[in-house]
């Protein structure tokens, strides 16, 4: 069984292209919603609080995790990785994946374990821009990662802050449709009005409301779908480590969970993802 962790709804846009393209696969979803968002909270929080999922999807079958959810990925996967996981029951047998290393992968056209550049570079001298939290943004992953790969790639970030938090709400499409604007706005007041090449939708949630993004953007922008890109990437090491997968059945389960209120998640899930089965309790 494959776990696949959020703090909220964004990341059913990860498990959605995963069910699809895996349909033997048994999933099992994490939804923190006690805690969601996490975009602005204190880095020791949010690694606390993906450690608890990750146990807890461990705990009901779950052999590997996916964090699909940038904040979680980019504050907490490096540290539950070196230092929790392998001092756990589940060291050597477990694994916990995140979602910005296939993202840079895509981004840089080099794999993740190429870590310095390599010539000829097809895409060396694009801006990249990155949509994210607080935390994401702050982190500096994507220009970090993307940076140590394509070193003449410009890359632009905005903190959209309030974003992610407003779609939990179910705020009016105005009102998301004005946050969008301004993240777009502020970013290409950043590029002085250049347009980037492409862009990162840097939190999972933000592919919910991409035809707002595409609105915005200019129409030479083209944007990164992070949900394809982590389904191409997670064949690739499955195809690698097929003991994740199901043992041949021809169709595998979902199970939906929220540390919130699963009647008002599935309510609002349903908006996204139209025949998504109910979340439970978790
Ligand atoms: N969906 C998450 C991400 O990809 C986090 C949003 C939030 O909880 O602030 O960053």
């Amino acid at each position: 069984m494959i776990g696949v962790f959020d703090s909220g709804l964004g990341g059913l846009t990860v498990l959605r292209a995963l069910v699809e393209r895996f349909k033997a696969a048994d999933f099992v979803y994490l939804a923190d919603h006690a805690h969601v968002p996490y975009g602005d909270r204190p880095s020791e929080d949010i690694v606390e609080y993906t450690r608890a999922c990750s146990e807890d999807l461990f705990e009901r079958g779950a052999k590997l995790v996916l964090l699909g959810c940038n904040t979680a990925t980019a504050v907490a996967l490096r540290r539950l990785q070196q230092e929790w996981l392998p001092t756990s029951p589940w060291a050597g047998s477990h694994n916990i994946l995140g979602i910005v290393a296939p993202t840079v992968e895509a981004a840089t056209q080099t794999p993740w374990a190429v870590t310095a550049p390599q010539y000829p570079q097809k895409y060396n001298t694009d801006t990249i821009a990155v949509f994210g939290t607080t935390r994401t943004v702050t982190a500096g992953v994507y220009p970090d990662e993307i940076g140590k790969r394509c070193p003449k790639v410009t890359v632009v970030q905005q903190i959209c802050s309030e974003l992610a938090g407003a779609i939990e709400l179910k705020r009016p499409e105005q009102e998301l449709d004005a946050l969008v604007r301004a993240g777009v706005d502020a970013l290409l007041g950043q590029t002085r009005q250049v347009p980037p090449h492409r862009a990162i939708l840097g939190c999972t949630h933000f592919p919910l409301v991409e035809h707002m993004f595409r609105k915005y953007l200019p129409p030479f922008t083209r944007i990164l779908s992070q949900p394809e890109v982590v389904a191409d990437s997670f064949e690739d090491y499955l195809a690698r480590h097929p003991s994740y997968l199901g043992n041949g059945k021809e169709r595998g389960t979902l199970t939906l969970l929220t540390t919130g209120d699963p009647a008002e998640v599935s309510e609002l899930a349903r908006v996204f993802w139209p025949d998504v089965p109910p979340f439970a309790k978790a």
